[in-house]
């Protein structure tokens, strides 16, 4: 379902591996969050007070996004993979609850994304060149897209940010 080539999938998956097996998801996270409230420290009151918690939800998430680039067609169509495993689902609940819940507005996703790339580039250094940018930039664009459309669903929401990707880049 998400539209990445193999090449990209790999580039992914390498850096992905790194983070995984090093213990450096914990640093990782606690470095996005840090660039995240140094660029934007308005957005630190929507978040709890104790981040601990935050980091390993985030962590997680990306694993299962990574994860779910694997599955094979066959996975879906013999309704092996469940509701509670459908990514796309999971992330538009996922989008909901950040605007419902979170407060969470549709240009606040081209930073979040900026941030991330930021600490995959602190802590992965040479391992993560141009075209693992390149490639994590895609995959970060379309869960943002996938979480802004569970999220549009909701009354009293922004539109879509069409602008998203381009953010997440400069
Ligand atoms: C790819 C994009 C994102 C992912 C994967 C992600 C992931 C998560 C996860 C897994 C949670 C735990 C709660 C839940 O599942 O509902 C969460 C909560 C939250 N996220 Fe995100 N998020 C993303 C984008 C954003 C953006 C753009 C913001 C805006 C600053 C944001 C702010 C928050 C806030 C405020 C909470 C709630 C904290 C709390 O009160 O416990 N997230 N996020």
């Amino acid at each position: 379902m998400l539209m990445l080539n193999d090449v990209e999938r790999g580039l992914i998956q390498d850096n992905w591996r790194i983070v995984r097996h090093a213990a450096l998801m914990e640093t990782a996270t606690g470095l996005f969050y840090k660039e995240l409230f140094d660029q934007h420290p308005e957005y630190r009151d929507q978040f709890p007070a104790d981040m601990a918690g935050q980091i390993k939800k985030l962590a997680v998430t990306l694993d299962f996004a990574v994860a779910a680039m694997n599955w094979k067609r066959s996975e879906w169509r013999d309704g092996d993979v469940d509701l509670q495993q459908d990514l796309f689902a999971v992330l538009m609940a996922m989008g909901r609850r950040h605007a419902l819940e979170y407060g969470v507005q549709a240009d606040q996703y081209g930073p979040v994304g900026a941030a991330l790339l930021h600490a995959l580039d602190l802590g992965l250094g040479a391992e993560f060149t141009p075209a693992h940018r390149a490639a994590w930039t895609k995959l970060y664009g379309l869960i943002a897209q996938t979480m802004q459309l569970g999220a549009v669903s909701a009354p009293g929401t922004e539109p879509l940010a069409s602008a998203s990707r381009e953010e997440v880049q400069g």
